[in-house]
């Protein structure tokens, strides 16, 4: 292989994740098969990074020639202070999920936002614009997801959460971007009734919590189009009762692909073969 100075001096390409825990992440079953598709010759590990442990995680990647890791929880905060470059939407975001190690030189990247609005694209509406939009929770994903919708020109984003005061926070700091409102669930019937979009943030719902739904569907009105950033199990009850009330449902999987996608064009330069990827985990899970 010529001309691939991001390989490593043992001509193949290192990569992984760091988080805790690790050991249920999909990300090594599907970049495996990503590299494998590409034909290059690689390795994508989990490893079990500890708090504390993270600076040290860190200047691993950097001794061991390591071409970019991806970052999960609960460190995508705690790795900023060690990067020597963080990118725009990272920076927006306050948050990274993937690291590009060029020839000792990191930069951090958040690809979970643009990842979950091209999968939200592709799979359940293609234009954004001019659309109102309704976001359940105000964390972490939630940040990554509301910087990324908030480019492409809503007519509004409501974020409604538990705890308002988080909600109000994030669109008092982007307000420059749109017109973002956090609300407080008790507005959450009547901003719902003119919504066009419903996006579910929250981890209500997820393995092993399937019978809770973060809201009362009878509230969603029928042909909007509902999403679910949970990817397991694929189909939440929010998306299944949705789905039987006519709406268009969209699950977390293509988030979850997408956001890998995004990662390893950084890391490789090339196209990421998206549906081998996505099969990949698809199989992982049976
Ligand atoms: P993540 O990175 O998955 O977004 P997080 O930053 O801890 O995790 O944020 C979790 C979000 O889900 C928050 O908006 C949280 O609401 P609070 O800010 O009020 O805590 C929301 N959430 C979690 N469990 C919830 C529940 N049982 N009901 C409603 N909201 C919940």
């Amino acid at each position: 292989v010529t001309n691939k100075e991001w390989l490593a001096g043992t001509g193949a390409v290192l990569l992984g994740v760091i988080g805790d825990p690790i050991a249920h992440s999909k990300s090594p079953v599907m970049h495996q098969a990503a590299l494998e598709a590409l034909g290059l010759p690689g390795f994508y590990v989990p490893m079990h990074v500890k708090t504390g442990q993270v600076k040290d995680a860190i200047a691993g990647i950097k001794a061991l020639g390591f071409r970019g890791i991806n970052v999960t929880i609960p460190h995508k905060l705690e790795v900023i202070p060690h990067l020597d470059h963080l990118d725009e939407t990272a920076l927006r975001i306050g948050a990274v999920n993937t690291i590009v190690n060029d020839q000792g030189v990191l930069t951090g990247y958040n690809t979970d936002g643009i990842g979950y609005v091209r999968s939200l694209k592709e799979e359940a509406a293609p234009d954004l614009k001019g659309k109102k939009i309704v976001v359940l929770g105000a964390g972490g994903a939630a940040r990554g997801i509301i910087y990324a919708l908030s480019l492409e020109n809503p007519d509004r984003i409501y974020v409604a959460n538990r705890t308002v005061d988080k909600a109000e926070a994030m669109a008092a700091e982007w307000k420059d971007l749109a017109d973002i409102r956090g609300i407080s669930m008790m507005q959450l019937p009547e901003c719902l009734k003119d919504a066009d979009i419903l996006i579910n943030t929250t981890s209500v719902g997820m393995h092993p919590n399937m019978a809770d739904t973060p809201v009362d569907t009878d509230l969603i009105p029928q042909g909007i189009v509902v999403s679910d950033l949970i990817y397991n199990p694929l189909q939440t009850k929010l998306l299944a009762e949705s789905a039987q009330k006519g709406c268009v449902v969209h699950g977390g999987l293509g988030m979850f692909v997408n956001q890998g996608a995004y990662a390893l064009e950084y890391w490789t330069g090339l196209p990421a073969p998206v549906a081998a990827m996505r099969n990949a985990v698809l199989k992982d899970m049976g």
